[in-house]
């Protein structure tokens, strides 16, 4: 590990320990200074999925994660719509309601979940709706517990804004209250080959994330992080 005392971020380096039974190609691992989660180091958004079930108890592994993410007066607005190849209407329904450009891939996915949120909450004092304008961000907490817990079984997860959130909302009788945000495509991880060529291509490229000292500051927004000496904070 290199220590935050550093005067620059330290150069990233590929990401060494891993855990999974079905570990992510090396190509896909971003370049880490620092250690994290095994989950979190070997998640990422593949386009194909194995012709492969995916176990009912690591799918609803995924909700209950979802379920235990934290929210703005515990609000809890994070709901799920959860389709399975072979099991009722629900993922034709979602399939349909996907663009075009996201059906070219995610059909290969067993397993489709719409995440919806509320956009409004009761007050406590007044028992009454007020405006919630963290509900995207609880929202978004509790698909990253989803996605992570996936991933700590074994599975894949790739978001997608790229649906008809009207056509949902008609497709699921979804109520007025609450906003489709997301379609979720999740299963074991495929092989490239299955893909068409400009997918494939995408599916092979190496994944890009700005430099740590471009997205954490100290002081004044931009100055960096790296320029403090954290020891100091250690010791006091
Ligand atoms: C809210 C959201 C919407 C996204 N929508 C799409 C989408 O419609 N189609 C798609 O192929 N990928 C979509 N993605 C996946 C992103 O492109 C992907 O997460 C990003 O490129 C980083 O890659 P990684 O997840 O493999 O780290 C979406 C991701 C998020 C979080």
């Amino acid at each position: 590990m290199t220590s935050l005392m550093s005067a620059t971020e330290p150069t990233p380096s590929p990401s060494g320990k891993l855990h999974q039974e079905q570990q992510p190609p090396r190509h896909k691992l971003v370049a880490t200074s620092y250690p994290a989660m095994a989950a979190i180091l070997e998640r990422w958004s593949p386009r194909s999925f194995a012709d492969r079930p995916v176990e009912p108890e690591k799918l609803l592994s995924m909700f209950e994660a979802a379920r235990l993410a934290p929210s703005a007066h515990n609000t809890q607005p994070a709901r799920f719509i959860v389709g399975c190849q072979g099991a009722g209407i629900g993922y034709d329904r979602l399939f349909r309601c996907l663009s075009t450009g996201n059906q070219l891939w995610a059909h290969s996915a067993r397993v489709l979940i719409l995440a919806a949120a509320i956009r409004t909450r009761l007050s406590q004092r007044e028992a009454e709706p007020v405006p919630y304008p963290h509900c995207m961000h609880d929202l978004g907490l509790a698909v990253m517990s989803l996605i992570l817990q996936a991933q700590s079984v074994g599975l894949f997860c790739h978001p997608m804004a790229g649906f008809d959130p009207e056509q949902a909302r008609r497709e699921f009788e979804i109520p007025p209250l609450f906003e489709p945000m997301v379609v979720i495509a999740a299963g074991y991880l495929g092989a490239p080959e299955s893909l068409p060529p400009d997918l494939r291509q995408r599916e092979e490229s190496p994944r890009t994330r700005r430099p740590l000292s471009e997205l954490v500051f100290g002081d004044t927004w931009g100055q960096s992080l790296w320029q403090l000496d954290l020891s100091e904070a250690e010791s006091a």
